[in-house]
């Protein structure tokens, strides 16, 4: 597949089969992954892949703390999106609404499809990523590198991703079930598992703010 190819035909996967991932596969897409760049080199990501059971126990702790009401938290929470910013997000949920038949006053299937994140789209496996805390913020910049690296290798093997921050806001769960230590910030997650085609919400095709809104040319 050729790279551009590649970028354009990447897009969040919300449904997936259950056929397991083999690992060599996905060693195969960290190893390439781990060539994206990083801040002078410092390549901090550290990958946490969950599967088979942990991924049960996870997801079913995730899903309990859930329905306790307890609340859902990035550990470096991204701040509150406002304006155009909350536009565009709200569209895409209407947009995924839509394509999954919920209507905006169902709070009961509002409530599945939120618990469907918590349980990572029922992916058959997640790359959790991780930086050591003496890292600090600034490497989330390389995490987001290594990340969309991730999910474009993962479509050499006819494999769809999500790059997702629900899966890991129990961190708790996340650390009790991995071992991830406290010394760690956990980051962001990717599902990852062949592509359900015939689940609606894998049908979306987000939207971009076109280039000449968001482009400043100087000397060209
Ligand atoms: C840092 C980050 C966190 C995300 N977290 C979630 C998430 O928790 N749930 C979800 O459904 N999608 C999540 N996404 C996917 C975005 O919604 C998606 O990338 C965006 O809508 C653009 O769509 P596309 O990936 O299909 O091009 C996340 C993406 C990023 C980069």
């Amino acid at each position: 597949m050729d790279v551009i190819e590649a970028i354009k035909e990447r897009k969040s996967i919300r449904g997936y089969k259950p056929d397991p991932v083999p690992k060599e596969v996905l060693e195969e897409i960290l190893e390439t992954a781990i060539r994206a760049p990083s801040s002078m080199n410092t390549h901090p990501w550290e990958f946490t892949v969950i599967a088979g059971d942990v991924m049960e126990k996870i997801k079913q702790a995730n899903i309990e703390k859930l329905n306790a009401g307890e609340r859902p938290q990035l550990e470096e929470p991204r701040g509150q999106y406002t304006g155009i910013y909350r536009e565009r997000s709200v569209a895409l949920a209407v947009q995924l609404f839509q394509l999954m038949g919920i209507e905006r006053e169902d709070r009961e299937k509002r409530m599945d499809w939120m618990r469907r994140g918590f349980r990572f789209f029922d992916a058959p496996a997640a790359v959790i990523i991780s930086i050591d805390k003496s890292v600090g913020t600034g490497g989330q910049f390389d995490i987001g590198a290594v990340s969309q690296t991730i999910a474009l290798a993962a479509l050499n093997y006819g494999l769809g991703t999500c790059i997702m921050g629900q899966g890991i806001m129990y961190a708790d769960v996340i650390r009790k079930f991995t071992g991830i230590t406290e010394s760690k910030l956990i980051v962001i997650c990717l599902t990852i598992g062949y592509p359900d085609w015939d689940f609606p919400a894998n049908k979306i095709y987000s939207e971009r703010e076109p280039i000449e809104k968001i482009t400043t040319w100087c000397g060209i």
